[in-house]
């Protein structure tokens, strides 16, 4: 599957899910701009990939501001942009009743407002060429019952609506809008997950990390280099009649 002669703005590319999308995206020849909240693992992204002309960006997604900015770097230095992937998200575990404001909009921030201006900002610059893939990242959280990170799986509930309203609006004009649902995934945000939560339970992390893995269907985490096969087939001209959909990539954790 090659994406050769498209440009992939890759957000919250510095790591995790993000990083192994680049790292696909570039061995399937997209041009490659990587964004996260310091250039430096944005260009670690790049150097991994081996990529040498690619563009590491700055960019907080809560300041809708810096995407516009962001989005604007990359269509100067590449001419368009085809693929905006946003893996950027953050988690905070508190249990219900100490959620404070200040937590609750932090999550909220980044997850859903931030997500909802990646997708427009991409867009205005996708509408008048005709063709765009936008690719937003999901939960399982939205469907099940996470009382320790409310806030997270609730922000993710906004972007799976946001990913329907923009998929229907957009679909006249050759973009396509998926998110990506990842199971447990190794590293990464899950670490510091179970980290969170061993603390607040008083648990031992080892045996908190085993359990959540062991109650898995598949009783093993996802590589996120796994999950990034999902990215490549959604940005690819395959996928073309493909939008609105919620790629389950659960080994079966979410069902229904
Ligand atoms: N880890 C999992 O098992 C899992 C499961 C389901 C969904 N997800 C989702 O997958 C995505 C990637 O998860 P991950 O485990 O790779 O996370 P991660 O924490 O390893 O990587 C997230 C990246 O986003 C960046 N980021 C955070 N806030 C940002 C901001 N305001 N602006 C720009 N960049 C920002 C971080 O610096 C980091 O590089 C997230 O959207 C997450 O919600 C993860």
């Amino acid at each position: 599957m090659t994406l050769k002669n498209r440009t992939a703005l890759i957000i919250g590319g510095g790591a995790g899910l993000g990083r192994a999308i680049a790292l696909a995206y570039a061995r399937a020849g997209a041009k490659l701009a990587v964004a996260d909240l310091t250039a430096v693992t944005a260009q670690e992204t790049l150097a991994l990939a081996g990529v040498t002309d690619g563009l590491a960006l700055a960019m907080n997604i809560a300041k809708p501001a810096e995407i516009r900015t962001g989005i604007k770097a990359v269509t100067d230095r590449f001419g368009s942009l085809d693929i905006m992937v946003n893996c950027a998200a953050i988690c905070l575990v508190d249990p219900l009743l100490e959620v404070t404001p200040e937590r609750f909009d932090q999550v909220f921030d980044v997850n859903a407002r931030g997500a909802f201006f990646c997708m427009t900002a991409a867009a205005e610059v996708m509408l008048p060429k005709k063709f765009g893939r936008i690719i937003t990242i999901s939960t399982p959280a939205t469907k099940l019952a996470v009382a320790n990170f409310a806030t997270y799986g609730a922000s993710k509930a906004a972007v799976d609506s946001f990913t329907r309203s923009c998929a229907v609006a957009w679909a006249p004009h050759g973009i396509t809008v998926n998110s990506i649902v990842p199971g447990r995934m190794t590293g990464g945000m899950v670490d510091a997950l179970d980290r969170d939560l061993a603390k607040l339970t008083g648990q031992d992390l080892a045996a908190l990390a085993e359990s959540r893995t062991k109650s898995l269907p598949m009783q093993r985490r996802v590589d996120p280099a796994e999950v990034a096969n999902a990215a490549i087939w959604l940005a690819s001209d395959g996928a073309a009649y493909v939008t609105a959909e919620r790629f389950n990539f659960t080994g079966g954790m979410e069902l229904g």
